[in-house]
């Protein structure tokens, strides 16, 4: 799957992935970051977690926390620089959709970012409120008022 030339496969198993990459990742395209055990917590635990592979390489990723039944949030959607704007990040955000049937679906784009949910249909929430761990650092980036 995928556009042009990469072969994309998506997978839903948590197994074996390679944490350490996904904080990199994060890191890397200036998102919000952990220790590698802590992303292996949050994905594990979430509703829809999904790996973008080319070969053995993982390049993409994104999950999903939800009750299953009628809302979600998605959190974590990267797709490493090299292979951004090939439409890895449609396909991952299709099969994170495609996993939430009947749900609403929320989430809050990085700054900069918001254009490519718009493209996916998402529109901008006006009375998102959140109560940040490092409110301020949020607000500085931009998060919030
Ligand atoms: C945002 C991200 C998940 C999108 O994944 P991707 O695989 O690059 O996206 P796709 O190729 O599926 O893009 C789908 C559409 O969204 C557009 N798009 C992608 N990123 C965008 C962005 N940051 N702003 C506006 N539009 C964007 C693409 O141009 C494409 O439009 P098209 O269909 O008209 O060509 C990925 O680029 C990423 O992890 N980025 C790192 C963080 C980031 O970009 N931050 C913002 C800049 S500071």
């Amino acid at each position: 799957m995928g556009m042009g030339a990469v072969e994309v496969k998506i997978k839903s198993d948590c197994s074996g992935v390679d944490w350490k990459a996904v904080s990199d990742t994060l890191r890397d395209v200036g998102m919000a970051y952990h220790e590698p055990d802590v992303h292996r917590k949050a994905f594990e635990n979430s509703h829809t977690a999904l790996f973008a592979y080319q070969g053995d390489r993982l390049i993409g990723f994104g999950r999903a926390i939800s009750d299953g039944a009628y809302q979600a949030a998605v959190y974590d959607v990267a797709v490493i620089p090299e292979f951004q704007k090939q439409g890895i990040g449609t396909v991952i955000l299709g099969h994170i959709r495609a996993r939430l049937p009947r749900c609403n679906i929320i989430l809050y784009a990085a700054p900069g970012k918001g254009g490519f949910y718009e493209k996916l249909g998402f529109r901008r929430m006006k009375t998102g409120m959140a109560l940040f761990q490092n409110a301020a650092a949020m607000r500085q980036k931009g998060f919030t008022e």
